[in-house]
């Protein structure tokens, strides 16, 4: 897909995610966010889509006040709360025109809209700026050059500055898996960096791994029955969806149930990676 074509993909989705929210499948809608729940030790070991922020909390607290850009920040939930919790600025970028809409909203009522902006455009082509850290949260894998794309963020980050990225990072073998292809093809994935790849292109945009964490363990992992059972529902549904939109929804369903075979399988990692830009 183009830019432009991820872009409606999202607005899509968020329309979606609205719709299905009553009905369960709004994901982390209520928090704003567009990426994965884990197990949270703060809710008793239930799954949060907060969790997250709170790993992010710990890199970015420590820099404050910091100059943060979000890459691929969805619908501003997570720059939302790391701003409450953390000083500083946030930049996020999107493709989506909805999902921005929706953020912008978002960061006006909580009364952040000083603080916090949100643009349009791809993260290959980041705000002429200077940030102490740059995060990317479930986007990088939508990237179809990722050697160009963290090149393009890392020119960005002032000396000393910190990259994170969160994302589903293949082992070796979910090569030969029929999932991954589905997975890749119903999440507008082009290509996906395994762990190895991530730490050979971090090195060589100019990144030292300072940090990785395997965050799988604290994914909710549903039975293989109930798994099975979704898939022939998505089965049923893609042949019964008339229009071309409606099928790259349950498309993307299809591919995230895949997702959910990969990890049970042990054939994917939830990744979070820490790396350093070296002082000049
Ligand atoms: C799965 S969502 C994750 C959103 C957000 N990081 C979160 O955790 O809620 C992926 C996001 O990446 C963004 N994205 C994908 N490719 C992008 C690109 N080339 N430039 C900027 N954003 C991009 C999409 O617009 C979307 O907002």
């Amino acid at each position: 897909l183009t830019d432009q074509g991820l872009g409606l993909y999202y607005d899509r989705l968020t329309r979606f995610t609205a719709w299905a929210r009553p009905i369960g499948l709004g994901g982390g809608r209520r928090h704003l966010t567009v990426h994965r729940a884990l197990a949270d030790p703060r809710h008793e070991g239930r799954a949060t889509v907060t969790r997250l922020h709170d790993l992010l909390f710990e890199v970015l607290s420590p820099l404050a006040p910091v100059r943060a850009l979000d890459a691929g920040c969805g619908l501003g939930g997570t720059m939302i709360d790391l701003a409450r919790r953390c000083d500083g600025t946030f930049t996020g970028l999107t493709l989506s025109e909805r999902q921005a809409a929706i953020a912008r909203r978002a960061i006006a009522r909580a009364a952040l809209t000083p603080r916090i902006e949100v643009l349009v455009g791809t993260y290959d082509a980041p705000p002429r700026a200077r940030f102490d850290v740059v995060y990317a949260v479930e986007s990088l894998a939508h990237s179809p050059n990722p050697a160009r794309t963290l090149n393009a963020l890392t020119a960005r980050l002032a000396a000393g500055g910190t990259f994170v990225v969160v994302d589903d990072m293949p082992e070796p073998a979910a090569r030969a898996s029929p999932d991954l292809a589905a997975f890749m093809a119903g999440w507008q994935v082009p290509m996906l960096l395994s762990g190895e790849d991530y730490t050979d292109g971090l090195a060589r945009a100019g990144l030292s791994l300072i940090a990785a964490h395997d965050l799988s363990e604290g994914l909710r992992r549903r039975h293989r029955a109930s798994l099975a059972a979704l898939a022939t529902l998505g089965r049923w549904l893609a042949r019964l969806t008339p229009g071309a939109s409606q099928r790259a929804l349950i498309d993307s369903y299809r591919g995230g149930l895949a997702l959910e075979r990969l990890y049970r399988d042990g054939l994917m990692r939830y990744r979070l990676l820490v790396a350093r830009k070296p002082h000049a």
